[in-house]
């Protein structure tokens, strides 16, 4: 007799990206549960097992194969450097990834601040400048606020965050949305289930 198979984990970030995820998931036809208590972190539903993260470790939850599949930014996905399958373009949480300054800045740019210091130095590099990055963990704006940066690379989403803080957008480094991500060993061992689920996933297929 075949062993019952492993419920699927999906791994999903906590935040703003969580309830489209988890939307899109449910319409491809995973019925996935989540419950009550913002400090569960593991929910078990009929058709997986859905752990919930920081954004930047979805890739790695993912690349181990401690989950099968996730949901995560593709900002975030450059920025790990994995190699993780990333079939679908789910759309959602879309936003740019720029180079920030204050409104009017001219001078040299010397010292970049940001939480993407990977994609921020291949930028950099691309574009012939030797600026340091300086790694920060939020609120990345506040650097050229207060002078820790003459320039910060960050997400821009409605560019609220912007003009409210006086700065504006000088370059654009990439346009980012959620992928669906699968490891790649899951996606042999589990083709049957994971195959027609990116298929359905997929934009313009009816779930
Ligand atoms: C993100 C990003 C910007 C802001 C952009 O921050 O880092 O600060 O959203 O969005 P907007 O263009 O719609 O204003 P987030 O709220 O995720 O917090 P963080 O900076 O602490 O990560």
């Amino acid at each position: 007799m075949p062993e019952p198979a492993r419920p699927l984990t999906v791994a999903l970030p906590k935040g703003r990206v969580l309830d489209a995820a988890l939307e899109a998931l449910r319409a491809a036809g995973l019925e996935l549960r989540l419950d009550a208590g913002e400090r569960v972190l593991r929910h078990a539903g009929p058709d997986g097992t859905v752990i919930v993260m920081r954004n930047a470790d979805v890739p790695t939850y993912v690349d181990l194969g401690v989950a099968d599949v996730g949901v995560v930014g593709k900002d975030v996905l450059l920025e790990s450097g994995s190699r993780i399958y990333e079939p679908v373009d789910l759309g959602f949480a879309a936003c740019r990834m720029s180079l920030i300054r204050p409104v009017g800045a001219r001078g040299v740019v010397r010292r970049v601040a940001t939480k993407y210091p990977r994609v921020t130095a291949a930028y950099l590099a691309r574009v012939g400048s030797t600026a340091e990055v300086v790694e920060l963990k939020g609120n990345v704006e506040l650097a050229c606020l207060t002078g820790l940066a003459d320039a910060v690379v960050d997400i821009v989403e409605t560019g609220a965050t912007l003009a409210a803080n006086d700065l504006e957008e000088v370059d654009l480094l990439l346009r980012s949305s959620a992928r669906f991500v699968v490891n790649r060993a899951a996606l042999k061992l589990r083709a049957a289930e994971l195959k027609p689920l990116i298929a359905r996933l997929r934009p313009g297929v009816a779930g």
